[in-house]
């Protein structure tokens, strides 16, 4: 296993760099299945979730080959040969679950396994499946499997309304609806700049949609799309993550600048709150300069869908209300249990009740460096943000969840002054014994 080793006390400066955004590159990939042809996808991160749907992705025929030096994914889908996601993928990553509308709108044929639970709790997937059925696909569930048929080869097309909103089943009946036999309309659909960005790579593919970025979505179907090259935009995540990286640990008053990043993508909720703890930024076209405030002011938040607070924030914004001026409420709306994170910072130090989906957070709190366990991509981050103001070493076992989702977030971070390390280490090993890390 590796983890990564972080010393505490640290300082943020100089330039970290946004990647492309993980949320989009998936369904970005799943929609090239409905080109036909070979489509090349740019600003694709360098990710385990990215490599692992390529995985998804291939095992139907469909040629994938990924250039991390170039950040570009190349799809031939000339050929699909198998329509059907197994277990053993899917249960690596929820997101293969797109492979359901991809395959439909394709082959109007799809057989992909159930992903499951996640880490945090239970994720339903029932509003894809009401979904497709809405749009006429015939759905049985056998053996963990998931087989939808469109008859007569084509969905047809149909109303459904999604509630609550949800980012993962917009996107799943956009991909069949694209190539209905009729037209579908998606209510209460996700506006999340995924979905936005992600049907105009559909549009560009041929596809006939309206009212992206509204509540209504509406597609009619056309009977093929064609292959499109396409450039996906930066990860608006990593962006906020940065942002509270550099208000926790930057120098007051001195410059951390971001670059490649989007913050119209982030949603007014955030950047109000931001704005709040008394963090002064500069929102310019090439960059982002956040400079810390002299004192971190508590601002309590709510998650929403967009353009409410992200829940992918909210754990760190959690490490950066540790060290606000006073306590602060932090409530998921949307996860209503997405605290693992909660446990494994009281082991830095924090203080906070949670309450159903509610934490209230102590503020001024000294964090003491200390091993602590990943158990999920968000929680993960939050855990090295906290050991970058821990005093001490803090030892953030289990970094593969942070792989998924973070780009070199060990290189970006040490480039810009933070002393961090990736070791290899035995899970079973008593960690004091742990050699010294080299
Ligand atoms: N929901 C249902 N039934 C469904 C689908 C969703 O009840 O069939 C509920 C969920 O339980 C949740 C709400 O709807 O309460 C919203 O979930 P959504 O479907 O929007 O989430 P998702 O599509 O599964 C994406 C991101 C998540 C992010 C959420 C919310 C991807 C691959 N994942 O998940 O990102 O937290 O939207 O914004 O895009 C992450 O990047 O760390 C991550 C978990």
């Amino acid at each position: 296993m590796e983890k990564l080793v972080v010393q505490g006390s640290q300082h943020l400066s100089g330039t970290l760099s946004i990647s492309g955004s993980k949320n989009t590159a998936l369904p970005l990939m799943a929609a090239a299945i409905l080109g036909g042809d070979v489509s090349t996808l740019s600003g694709i991160p360098n990710l385990k979730d990215v490599r692992t749907f390529a995985r998804v992705i291939g095992y139907t025929g469909v040629d994938v080959s990924l250039n991390p030096d170039l950040g570009t994914a190349t799809i031939d889908a000339s050929e699909v040969t198998n329509p059907e996601a197994p277990y053993e993928l899917v249960k690596r990553m929820r997101a293969s679950f797109y492979m359901m509308g991809a395959l439909l709108g394709r082959c109007g044929h799809a057989r992909v396994s159930l992903p499951g639970g996640c880490a945090w709790g239970p994720r339903p997937v029932n509003l894809h499946i009401d979904g497709f059925r809405a749009l006429g696909a015939e759905v049985e569930l056998d053996k963990g499997y998931v087989t939808a048929t469109a008859p007569g080869g084509r969905l047809r097309g149909g109303r459904f309304k999604l509630t609550p909103s949800s980012v993962g089943a917009t996107i799943n009946l956009m991909l069949g609806a694209s190539t209905a036999n009729g037209t579908s309309i998606i209510e209460n659909a996700a506006r999340e700049p995924d979905v936005v960005v992600f049907g105009e790579y559909l549009q560009a593919m041929g596809a006939h949609i309206d009212g992206l970025g509204t509540s209504e979505v509406v597609i009619e179907g056309i009977p093929a799309l064609h292959a499109a090259d396409f450039a996906n935009c930066p990860d608006r995540i990593e962006l906020g993550t940065f942002m509270i990286a550099a208000a926790l640990c930057g120098t007051p008053g001195e410059p951390v600048t971001l670059v490649g990043g989007d913050h119209t993508q982030l949603g007014d909720a955030f950047i109000e709150a931001f704005a709040a703890t008394g963090a002064e930024t500069e929102y310019g076209t090439d960059a982002i300069v956040v400079r810390a405030p002299a004192e971190i002011q508590p601002v309590s938040v709510e998650t929403a869908i967009y353009p409410g607070f992200p829940t992918d924030l909210q754990a760190q914004w959690t490490v950066l209300m540790t060290q606000a001026a006073g306590n602060s409420k932090i409530t998921d709306a949307v996860y209503t249990d997405r605290f693992k994170h909660i446990p494994e910072l009281r082991r830095m130090g924090l203080n906070a009740i949670v309450v159903d989906n509610e934490v209230v957070v102590e503020g001024k709190t000294r964090l003491s460096g200390a091993y602590v366990m990943s158990t999920d991509l968000r929680a993960s981050v939050s855990l090295v943000l906290a050991g970058m103001v821990a005093e001490g070493e803090t030892h953030v076992q289990r970094v593969y969840h942070l792989d998924r989702g973070y780009e070199d977030l060990e290189g970006k971070l040490a480039a810009a002054g933070v002393e961090v390390k990736r070791v290899s280490y035995d899970e079973f090993a008593d960690p004091e014994h742990e050699p010294a890390h080299a």
